[in-house]
């Protein structure tokens, strides 16, 4: 009899294409994906570690579960994902609904698990694993192909941050090889992708030796150019040192590479980058800059930032401020420091909570400026869009542009998948809406 499992994902990118993987797995020992939370067998919660209140999430999400299945027969609760890893057997003892915690480098263990549970004997796999896992996931075919899909080339992370748990809770970085990446990526192209993000928590360092050859990104990304059914290539997320020359030249020798480059930064303030440990200097993040808007003016950039890490003064944050006003990033994540234990950073002295909000307040502010007037530059002209969906319970289309835009306009059902050029009436902070243009000869 077929079981039914549903996975409830929070954090980044990468937990969403692992629990995609998971649900390939388990479909092998006969449980379903549910769309119904009332009557599962199994219930995966993939967490995410990486700022505060992160753990209080996911007992209260386990709260919610609980109080759903009162009156009647509990699933298996599996905490899966960074916060496992992280926390790992002290979960099962402050919460003894929980039943597996099962961490992001042992997930080719997951059958395994649920064949052999055995109710109130708890179960913590959080070995680092990485190479096992990839292996078992080679030989299971990645059938979760959506317009725009994920593939994950590289995980885990060798700089240590001072701030950052990715290190301790996905392990050392490993890359897949290149070959497995590939076909891995037919599949999603014969079963309808469009485009294909590449991911790693370094994505950009990926690097897999074969005899003499060295394969980079920019390997991946010349490969995948020659599928001509793929139309957009784009990667998340990557390191300023790992933006090499082969990579960067990617931006003038592929059509398909989107000229939109997420590259976090993290502070504008050498001083502050050097106590974080980035191993980059503003200097050089700007040199990057420079030269991939050589090769294309029209590329775009967005980034991440810390702010009030630790010793961040007046005149660090307004450095961080003079480098957003430099490069008009057009869409960015910002976060106050949360220390985060285990960390380098964990035990430093906090800056004041009012300033620190103060100046998240700032530098949002100018985000979220620089991001409005690029959405408004769209008023008016005509843009590729890639379809990906209709919006449920309406007669609108969803796409992106090349910068990853939010793109809604009317159109039918067809044009999923295909290219439109939609020309833009009107925008707001996060999306642009307009009309396909007539006479839209725009190959598909
Ligand atoms: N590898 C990427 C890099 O080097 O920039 C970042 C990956 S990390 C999963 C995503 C983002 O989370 C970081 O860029 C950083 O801005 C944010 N982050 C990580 N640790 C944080 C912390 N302790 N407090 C606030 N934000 C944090
Ligand atoms: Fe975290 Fe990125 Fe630094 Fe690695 S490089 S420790 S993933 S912020
Ligand atoms: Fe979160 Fe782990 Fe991703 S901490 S951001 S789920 S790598």
């Amino acid at each position: 009899m077929q079981k039914k499992i549903f996975i409830k994902t929070f954090g980044c990118q990468m937990n969403e294409y692992d629990s995609n993987r998971i649900y390939d797995s388990v479909k092998r020992i006969g449980f379903i994906k549910s769309k119904d939370l009332d009557n599962l067998d199994c219930y995966v919660i993939n967490t995410c570690h990486i700022r505060d209140k992160a753990k209080e999430k996911v007992y209260h999400e386990i709260g919610r579960v609980k109080k759903k299945y009162n009156k009647k027969n509990k699933p298996i609760v599996v905490i899966a994902g960074c916060v496992a890893q992280a926390e790992n057997q002290e979960m099962i003892n402050r919460e003894p609904y929980i039943d597996i915690v099962i961490g992001p480098q042992s997930y080719h263990k997951i059958n395994e698990k649920l064949i052999n549970f055995v109710k109130d004997k708890k179960i913590e796999e959080t070995e680092f694993d990485t190479v096992s896992k990839f292996n078992y996931f080679d030989n299971i075919a990645n059938k979760n192909s959506k317009i725009s899909s994920f593939l994950t080339i590289q995980e885990g992370c060798d700089k240590f941050c001072s701030f950052c748990v990715v290190p301790y809770t996905r392990g050392p970085e490993y890359s897949r090889p290149f070959d497995k990446i590939i076909s891995e990526a037919e599949e999603l192209i014969k079963n309808g992708a469009k485009e294909i993000i590449l991911l790693g928590q370094n994505v950009n360092a990926y690097s897999y030796k074969k005899k003499i050859k060295e394969y980079r990104i920019s390997d991946i990304i010349n490969k995948l150019e020659n599928y001509s059914e793929l139309k957009r290539i784009r990667y998340t997320t990557s390191h300023p040192r790992d933006m090499t020359d082969d990579l960067i030249e990617c931006y003038s020798t592929s059509k398909k590479l989107m000229p939109f480059v997420h590259l976090p930064i993290q502070s504008g303030s050498n001083k502050i980058l050097k106590l974080m440990n980035r191993k980059h200097t503003v200097e050089q993040y700007v040199e990057i800059y420079e030269k991939l808007k050589k090769i294309n003016p029209d590329i775009e950039f967005s980034s991440d930032f810390i702010i009030s890490y630790p010793g961040e003064t007046d005149k660090d944050f307004n450095e961080t401020v003079n480098l957003i006003k430099k490069i008009k990033f057009i869409n960015s994540y910002s976060f106050i420091f949360s220390p985060r234990p285990g960390t380098k950073a964990s035990n430093l002295k906090l800056i004041d909570k009012e300033i620190a909000k103060e100046r998240l307040i700032k530098t949002q502010e100018y985000l979220f400026k620089f991001q409005l007037n690029m959405n408004k530059s769209f008023i008016n002209k005509s843009i590729d869009v890639l379809v990906e969906n209709k919006i449920e319970g309406q007669s609108k289309l969803f796409g992106r542009n090349q910068y990853m835009n939010s793109v809604i306009f009317e159109g039918n059902s067809d044009l999923i998948g295909k290219n439109r050029n939609i020309k833009i009436e009107k925008v707001n902070q996060n999306s642009l809406f307009g009309k396909i243009e007539k006479n839209n000869m725009k190959a598909a």
